[in-house]
This record gives structure tokens, sequence and C-alpha cells, in this order.
């Protein structure tokens, strides 16, 4: 019984060895973020901090000021460095292929966040994660708001033709959120049984200041009397495009100025613009899991663990997408959300 009892206790030891072939206050994790300049990343980032925090690792970031050649050489250093696991937003999500080819090569496992590669990146190397947000749902959900107000409020339609006059600010072009929040946005206000008609459609690049510019150039060009909504792809433009419409003295308080603005992110600011009623409602894109998760694949990845739903606290699909769930943020419940 003794001797059972001891052969337990060295094969458990090993098991334990095997799995967690390193510490945790061994661990190095080097980080990449596109640019720091970015509202919803910068959320990410933090959380990402925070969670290493918590777990006792050590994680580096740095700013790749977006630019993929200041990236690539970050990962090189990193990779010359040996951190144990590496996780990179990366600048240029189309020339993610050279970054699994570095870290495969070293045989380090890699996590990218928020900008997806290609599916045969994904496919080439199995120490590989991708975490994000399946940009469809924030597509559907924005549309939705948009049309869940024309029903309440069917004034909106101000030039009573049945249809739904529409300016769409988009975010960078080729970015998986940009293209989708664009088709499933539309998608979702046809769905609900509109007629739409798109005044415009632009690209401001995620930013708040180049939203300003675009909506104050489709105001001059069209009327703002004539615009009857507005759909951005994330918050920061939906408050540029509000800047644009306060200079109107349009969604400052006036019930009779008022035109409905949708964004993503459910940034601390969009929030605030939602308090005041300048801003319709927006979708939570949620920065603390997709960066506590990222942390803990890491982790667990760098430790010689499995990376499993166990193991992480997050659903895995296909052995390598982990998708964090949008919610949809309206007037009723965007309380919640403030932190
Ligand atoms: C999106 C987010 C944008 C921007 C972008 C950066 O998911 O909604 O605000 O942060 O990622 O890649
Ligand atoms: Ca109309």
């Amino acid at each position: 019984m003794k001797k059972f009892l001891l052969c337990l206790m060295v094969l458990c030891a090993v098991m334990v060895s095997v799995s967690w072939a390193k510490d945790v206050s061994d661990i190095v994790v080097g980080a990449c973020i596109y640019k720091y300049d970015d509202t919803f990343m910068t959320g990410v980032r933090n959380a990402m901090i925070a969670e290493m925090e918590k777990q006792g690792g050590k994680l580096q970031v740095v700013n790749s000021q977006n630019k993929q050649t200041i990236q690539t050489d970050q990962v090189d250093a990193y990779i010359t460095e040996e951190v144990d696991a590496l996780i990179v937003n990366p600048v240029d999500r189309t020339a993610s292929e050279p970054l699994m080819s570095k870290a495969k090569e070293a045989d380090i496992p890699i996590i990218f966040v928020n900008r997806e590669p290609y599916a045969d990146v994904m496919n080439a190397y199995d120490r590989i994660w991708y975490v994000g947000a399946k940009a469809e749902e924030s597509g559907t959900q924005s549309g939705e708001l948009i049309a869940e107000y024309f029903k309440a409020h069917p004034e909106a339609d101000k030039n009573h033709d049945g249809k739904i006059q529409y300016i769409m600010l988009r975010g960078e072009q080729g970015h998986q959120d940009a293209v989708l929040r664009t088709d499933y946005s539309i998608k979702a206000m046809k769905d609900a049984g509109f007629e739409i008609v798109e005044l415009g459609s632009d690209t401001a690049n995620w930013s708040k200041v180049q939203a300003t510019d675009k909506m104050t150039a489709f105001i001059s060009e069209h009327g703002v009397d004539n615009i009857e909504a507005v759909l951005a792809n994330n918050d920061d433009m939906a408050l540029g495009a509000i800047e644009a419409l306060n200079a109107q003295g349009y969604n400052a308080g006036d019930p009779a100025r008022y035109i409905p603005v949708v964004g993503v992110d459910a940034t601390a600011p969009a929030l605030e613009a939602m308090k005041n009623g300048a801003m319709l409602g927006t979708v939570l894109n949620d920065a603390d899991n997709q960066g506590i998760a990222s942390i803990k694949i890491a982790v667990v990845a760098a430790a010689g663990g499995e990376v499993n739903e166990e193991t992480i606290g997050y659903k895995i699909t296909d052995g390598k997408y982990i998708w964090i769930p949008y919610r949809k943020v309206t007037t009723e419940n965007y309380q919640q959300f403030i932190k």
C-alpha cells in the first residue's frame, strides 16, 4: 500500500511537471499593440497588464506605431530575447504570415488579437490562437438599434418617404470589423423591414477627428435635415460625427434637432454621450475579456500546459479561436456598462 501511494505521488509529480514545465513567475510574454492612441485597444492593453499582474508573470508591451515594419522588428527582438509567448495585435492583418512563421521557427506560441489573420496563416502552426469578436454580431446589433429607434419613433423619418436616409462611417480599409460591421448593419435594417438609402459612406480609419471632417462634408453636401441616421463602425467615429452635428445645433439637447447615431465598442466617452442623450446606442466590444483571454492563453501555453476551455476559462472554437461575445447597449441598459 505504501509503495502504491509512493508511486501515485511520483506519478502526480511527473504529470504536474509535464503539464506545467515552467513556473508562472518565470514566464515572460512579449506583446505588440498596433498603435497606442487607439481608444479600444488601450482598453485591451490595460486589461492585459492587469491580468498579468494578477497571474504573477512578466508582460512586456510595445507600441507598433501603426507601422508593420516597426512591429516586425519588435517581434524579432522578442524572439532574440527568447520570450515564452507572443501576443500580437497586427498593424496589417494581411501581413501576419511572416510573424507566424518566425514564431513557428522559434517554437514560441503566438496569440493574435483583434485583427484576424487569414485562415491559411492560422492553420499553418499548432501553437497559434486568435482572440477577437465576431464582427457580424456587432454589425447586426448596431443596425438593430437604428431599426428599433425608427419603429418607436416614426417621426425620425423626417421626409416621410418610408425610408431611412443614412450616413455610414467605416473603419480602416481591409479590417474585418470595418467590412463586416458595415455589411451586417445594413442587412439588419433591411431585415427589420426598412427601405434604406445610403446618402454617404466613407472610411474615417477608426478616428474621431477624421470622422468629424467626413461628417462635416456630408452635412454640407446633403444638408443636415436630410440625414436621418448615422452608423459608425466604432464609437470614436460616432463621437466625431456627433461633434459635427453639435456644430449645427444637433444632438445637443433640443429634441427637434436630433439624429440617431450608433457606434461600436462602448468606450467610456460613448457611454457618457449616451447619458447626455447625444448618442443613441452602441455595442459592447469586450476589451476586458479580450485582454484577459489573451494573457491566459499566453501563460498556459508558455508554461507548457494544454490550452483548452478548462485551463483558460474561455470556450475555444476549432482549437484556436476565442470569440468574445458582443452586447447591445441601449438607453435602457447602458448604465450597467459604466465602470
Ligand atoms: C475594432 C474597434 C475599433 C478599433 C479597431 C482596431 O475592434 O472597434 O475601435 O480599436 O478594432 O483594430
Ligand atoms: Ca426618410
